[in-house]
């Protein structure tokens, strides 16, 4: 109501400023009449328009007024920032910060980021702070891999992800923090991922690439209303937090060849919901991991308690949904509902190998849709990955409890392939209301090895024998007698 009074207040104003223009040659009363028509049909054509909109008119640029969402807000350019895309803004975002982090005691500050291109290198957030980026505010990583801080490797997993020793900071990075809100008019954060894509590829870069946004040891996060693209490595990636909230945010990065671009990755966090958010990445859309082999069990933090739901993903390289394959400090409490997975490669993956050791238990999967997936439900545990030869293939993890409830889709190739094995074998697993249309007419495309569990009711297409069959009203109707036969292929 109050942008419609605002346009209305601009229309009057603007339809009497076109008075005043009107060139002296138009004498005639015909023609001053036909023009004055003109411009009145065109003025409410554009003003329709940009009401729905909800632009100014003219192509003024569309100043929708911040909120205050602290007890002080600063702007950007207070610090002497310049949003031309070139100049390199680090500085201020700097000193931005270094001010808000004075007032922690009085509620904290908020940092207004004006539309523009604000060029920067990685910069650290403080406590008590909301970083609120405008409409048309972008934030651009600085490209030359010179400027990002080099730091040490996270406790459980050795080692940088890519490379042994330190590996690169994030662009926009915190830790030993409560209260931290990234939000805005969808304004955008751009990790101009390009340069480390190709570097990476070419084998050029000698540490880790840097997430775009990394929070760690950190509570009380909150992340919406915004857009996150192109990040060079792992999208946002919350690490050993508590009390995190991801919600309606856009992550978008190349579906090829941006490589390890994962949209979010709770590692080793605690309380997180993740909800109303569109992922298009070029790796998995979200990770949920705990840490990589001894360094993993050695630090020993789980991700428990998350939620992911009303979420539209898509990875055409990876999965839409994962868990691993670093867990070895454990997975546990998920739950995964409405969602959708469209054109990927897979839908919902648990990714584990000998050596992780840690656990995959109590995982709910509720009303997902598949939409143009090549494989649906995937469980595989020789997902043999290590940081060393320092493993200890001994330490073998739990696989169990997990249950997919309503499950439909259409152009599935394979909609179920779990593939446990004798050391690591997948137990009380629970399909029920399951069903995919399928684009490929071979018998065993539900294919199990290792596995315990059950289907209840009708369940499309016909599962594997290794599953027990209840009915509808939870009456054995079968029970497996070879819960341990492989009809696992690879070339479907
Ligand atoms: C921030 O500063 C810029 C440049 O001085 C100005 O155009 C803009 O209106 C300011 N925005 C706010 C929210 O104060
Ligand atoms: C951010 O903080 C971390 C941890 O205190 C520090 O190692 C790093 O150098 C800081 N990064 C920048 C760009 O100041
Ligand atoms: C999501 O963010 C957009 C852009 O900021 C906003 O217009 C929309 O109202 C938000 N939706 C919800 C449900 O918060
Ligand atoms: C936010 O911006 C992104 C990228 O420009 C766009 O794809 C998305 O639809 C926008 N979200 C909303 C809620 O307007
Ligand atoms: C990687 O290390 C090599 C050899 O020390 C050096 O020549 C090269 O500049 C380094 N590359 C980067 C991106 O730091
Ligand atoms: C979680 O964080 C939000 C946002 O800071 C806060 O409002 C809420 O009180 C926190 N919840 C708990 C249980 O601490
Ligand atoms: C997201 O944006 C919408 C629309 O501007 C607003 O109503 C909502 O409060 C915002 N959400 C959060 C959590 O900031
Ligand atoms: C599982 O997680 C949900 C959501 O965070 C939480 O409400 C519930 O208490 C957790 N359950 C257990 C057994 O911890
Ligand atoms: C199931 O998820 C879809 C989104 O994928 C949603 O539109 C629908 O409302 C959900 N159904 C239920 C019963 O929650
Ligand atoms: C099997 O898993 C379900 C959840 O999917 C759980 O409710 C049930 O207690 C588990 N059964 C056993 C025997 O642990
Ligand atoms: C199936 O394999 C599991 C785990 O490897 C084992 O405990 C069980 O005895 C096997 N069952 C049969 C019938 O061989």
């Amino acid at each position: 109501m109050m942008v419609e009074t605002l346009s209305l207040g601009r229309f009057h104003h603007q339809r009497l400023d076109f008075k005043r223009w009107i060139p002296a040659f138009l004498t005639s009363h015909k023609t001053l009449f036909t023009c004055l028509w003109i411009v009145a049909f065109v003025s409410v054509f554009v003003w329709q328009r940009n009401l729905s909109d909800g632009f100014f008119l003219f192509g003024r640029v569309p100043v929708r007024p911040m909120p205050k969402l602290r007890p002080i807000a600063f702007n950007l350019t207070d610090f002497g920032a310049v949003g031309d895309g070139i100049t390199v803004n680090t500085e201020a975002f700097e000193r931005a910060v270094s001010t808000i982090s004075k007032f922690g005691k009085k509620g904290g500050g908020q940092l207004n980021v004006p539309p523009g291109r604000w060029l920067t290198a990685p910069f650290n957030l403080t406590s008590h702070m909301t970083l609120f980026l405008a409409e048309d505010a972008v934030i651009l990583g600085i490209q030359d891999e010179k400027h990002w801080p080099l730091m040490p490797p996270l406790p459980s997993y050795g080692y940088g992800r890519e490379h042994i020793g330190p590996r690169y900071g994030s662009l926009i990075h915190g830790q030993n923090l409560k209260d931290v809100v990234i939000t805005g008019h969808n304004g955008t954060i751009n990790g101009q991922g390009q340069t480390w894509w190709k570097k990476y590829r070419q084998k050029l870069l000698n540490h880790t690439r840097g997430p775009l946004v990394q929070i760690m040891w950190s509570s009380d996060i909150v992340i919406t209303n915004i857009t996150l693209r192109d990040s060079p490595f792992w999208t946002l990636h919350p690490y050993d937090c508590k009390n995190v909230t991801v919600k309606n945010v856009t992550i978008l990065a190349p579906v090829f060849e941006a490589p390890n671009t994962d949209g979010i990755d709770p590692d080793s966090c605690e309380d997180m919901l993740i909800e109303d958010c569109y992922i298009s990445v070029g790796d998995d859309a979200i990770a949920i991991k705990s840490g990589w082999d001894q360094y993993g069990i050695a630090y020993g933090r789980p991700s428990t308690n998350i939620v992911i739901r009303n979420l539209v993903v898509r990875s055409m390289v990876s999965a839409g949904i994962s868990i691993g394959s670093e867990m070895s400090g454990g997975v546990s409490n998920v739950t995964v509902e409405n969602v959708l997975v469209w054109q990927s490669r897979r839908a919902v993956r648990i990714k584990t190998a000998p050596g992780r050791g840690g656990y995959v238990r109590e995982i709910t999967y509720r009303n997902l849709t598949f939409d143009n997936v090549r494989v649906g439900v995937v469980i595989k545990t020789d997902y043999n990955e290590h940081p060393d030869a320092g493993y200890d293939p001994q330490a073998l993890p739990v696989l169990k409890d997990i249950s997919f409830t309503t499950v439909h889709g259409q152009g599935v190739r394979v909609p179920v392939r779990i593939h446990g094995s004798e050391e690591i074998p997948v137990r009380n697993v629970t399909f029920r209301d399951f069903s995919v249309g399928t684009t490929y007419k071979k018998k065993r495309i539900f294919q199990c090895a290792f596995v315990h569990g059950r289907v209840i009711g009708t369940i499309f297409p016909a599962p594997c024998e290794n599953l027990d069959r209840y009915n509808e009203q939870g009456e054995l109707v079968k029970r497996s007698a070879s819960q341990n036969v492989t009809d696992i292929d690879y070339d479907i």
